[in-house]
C-alpha cells in the first residue's frame, strides 16, 4: 500500500533521513521507533507532502506522492495524525472536525455521527471550544479529525505523547479498533513496548537511517532493541 524508497530528506545543509526505504502493507499496523531527533517526523511529514524530499520515491497505491502538494495527498484517502496534535483551539470541536473532510455536506454530517460514536466524550464536547480540552481529549480530537476524510491509512505521530497511563492505554486501544476497521496504520512512537504490542511489523530509526526491522514479536524480544528502547 505504501512504499518508500530510497528515501533522503535534509534541512539546510543538514540531512536528516539518508537511504530510508520502508513497507507498510494492507491493513497493518506498522510502527516507526527510535529516539528523539532520529527522523521518525521528518519521514511522516515527507510522506504527507509537508516536506519535500531531495531523493527517493514514495509510492502509495503505486502513485508517486513526491510531487504532490498536502492538499491533494489527503483526498487519496492518506491522513496524518501530526506530533503535538496542531488542533484549532479557539474552534468548537465540532469545527475541528469539518476542518478534516473533505466531503460534500451529507457526507459531512454522517462522517462526524460516526466519530461522534467512537469518541462519546467528543460528542458530549461538540460546541466546547478544543483549546479547554483534556490532553486525551485534544489527542481523540485529533484522531476523529483524520478520521473525518475517511483514510484507508493513517500516519500518527507520537499519539501517546504527555498522556498519563491510562490514557496512553486508551489511545492505544482506539488504534488498535481503528485498524480492525480496515483503515492501515503507520504508527510513530517512543513508547516503543505499546507500539510494537499493536504492531505486526517494525521499524528501528536511528539517526535518519533504519538499522533493525522484523516481526513486532522478533524486535520485542531483540537484545538491541530491548537495551535501548524497553529498558530490559
Ligand atoms: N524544521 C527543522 N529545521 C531544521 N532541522 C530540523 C527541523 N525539523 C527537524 N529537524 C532535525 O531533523 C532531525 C530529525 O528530526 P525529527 O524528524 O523531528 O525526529 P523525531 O521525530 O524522530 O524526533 C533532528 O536532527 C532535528 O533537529
Ligand atoms: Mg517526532
Amino acid at each position: 500500500m505504501l512504499k518508500v524508497n530510497n528515501l533522503a530528506v535534509s534541512y539546510g545543509a543538514i540531512k536528516a533521513i539518508h537511504g530510508v526505504s520502508l513497507e507498510v502493507h494492507d491493513g497493518e499496523v506498522v510502527s516507526l521507533i527510535g529516539a528523539n531527533g532520529a527522523g521518525k517526523t521528518t519521514i511522516l511529514r515527507t510522506i504527507s507532502g509537508l516536506k519535500k524530499a531531495d531523493d527517493g520515491e514514495i509510492l502509495f497505491n503505486g502513485t508517486d506522492l513526491r510531487k504532490m502538494e498536502p492538499s491533494k495527498i489527503i483526498t487519496l484517502k492518506l491522513a496524518h495524525v501530526p506530533e503535538g496534535r496542531h488542533i484549532f483551539p479557539q474552534m468548537t470541536v465540532e469545527e475541528n472536525l469539518e476542518m478534516g473532510a473533505f466531503t460534500d455536506k451529507k457526507d459531512l454530517e454522517e462522517n462526524m455521527e460516526e466519530v461522534f460514536e467512537r469518541f462519546s466524550r467528543l460528542k458530549e464536547r461538540r460546541r466546547q471550544l478544543a483549546g479547554t480540552l483534556s490532553g486525551g481529549e485534544q489527542q481523540m480530537l485529533a484522531v476523529g479529525r483524520a478520521l473525518m476524510a475517511k483514510p484507508s491509512m493513517i500516519l500518527m505521530d507520537e499519539p501517546s505523547m504527555g498522556l498519563s497511563p491510562l490514557l496512553v492505554k486508551e489511545i492505544f486501544s482506539i488504534i488498535k479498533e481503528v485498524n480492525r476497521k480496515g483503515i492501515t496504520v503507520l504508527l510513530v512512537e517512543q513508547n516503543a513496548k505499546m507500539a510494537l504490542s499493536i504492531s505486526s511489523r517494525a521499524y528501528v530509526m536511528e539517526t535518519g537511517k533504519i538499522t533493525i526491522s522484523g516481526d513486532a514479536g522478533e524486535l520485542l524480544r531483540d537484545d538491541r532493541v530491548r537495551k535501548a528502547y524497553l529498558g530490559q
